[in-house]
């Protein structure tokens, strides 16, 4: 769902920083070669995180859900000299796309790929996180907050996508759609948990940000 016309998200588009061109490259071979290629963060949301990135400069970034790495690049824009990404997915078909387009990039040895379950996945990373973007099965998202949690320094950011769910976080909810019904009770834990704050974002489906104290 658009929130906003066409009209309006082309002009914020236009007055945003343009897409570096390895992440239009990207963009562009995903719509010809992937299915469902709209799952990609794509230009304007991309440019929000990397924009967030580069404010908080995070040593160590985890990221639940890598589809093509078009968001995983993104996010390495603010990232420390010295710093790694780690990023996980199911999908086996797209290690090799990824990793085209990662070893592009100036972080290619940066970025750490993961294969499989992220609940599995993330127990086993040790490291301690500044920066965590939640993008995968909405069904696992209070999972994916409790696993990351102990797994955040101080003041670190966990930014969660798709919380508006197409708007359908304000209809009436359908028992049988789980994903509708974690992302509700999601959204309700992460405006009431203390051990956060957060302020969601009607950024494309809803993205929220929430600091970890
Ligand atoms: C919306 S896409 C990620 C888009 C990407 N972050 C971006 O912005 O370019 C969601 C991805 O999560 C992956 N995924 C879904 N369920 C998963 C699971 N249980 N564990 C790991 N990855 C999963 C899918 O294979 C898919 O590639």
């Amino acid at each position: 769902m658009h929130f906003i016309s066409q009209e309006l998200e082309d002009y914020i588009e236009q007055y945003s920083q343009k897409e570096p061109a390895l992440l239009a490259a990207l963009n562009k071979e995903t719509y010809q070669k992937i299915l469902l290629p709209r799952m990609l963060s794509g230009h304007f949301q991309g440019r929000v995180l990397s924009m967030l990135s580069k404010l908080i400069r995070p040593l160590h970034i985890l990221e639940i859900g890598t589809f093509t790495g078009y968001s995983a690049l993104c996010l390495c824009e603010g990232m420390q000299e010295n710093g790694t990404l780690h990023t996980i997915d199911i999908k086996e078909e797209l290690v090799d796309f990824q990793r085209k387009h990662f070893d592009k990039s100036s972080w290619g040895i940066q970025i750490h790929q993961y294969l499989g379950e992220a609940v599995a996945i993330i127990p086993t990373i040790d490291l301690k996180f500044d920066l965590v973007f939640i993008d995968a099965d909405k069904e696992n998202y209070l999972n994916y907050f409790e696993l990351i949690l102990p797994k955040m320094n101080k003041g670190g950011i966990i930014l969660s996508d798709n919380v508006l769910w197409s708007g359908k976080v304000l209809e009436t909810l359908n028992p049988k759609d789980i994903s509708t019904k974690i992302l509700l009770e999601y959204n309700t834990l992460l405006a009431n948990d203390s051990r956060v704050e957060t302020v969601l974002l009607p950024i494309r489906d809803g993205l929220t940000v929430s600091r970890v104290l």
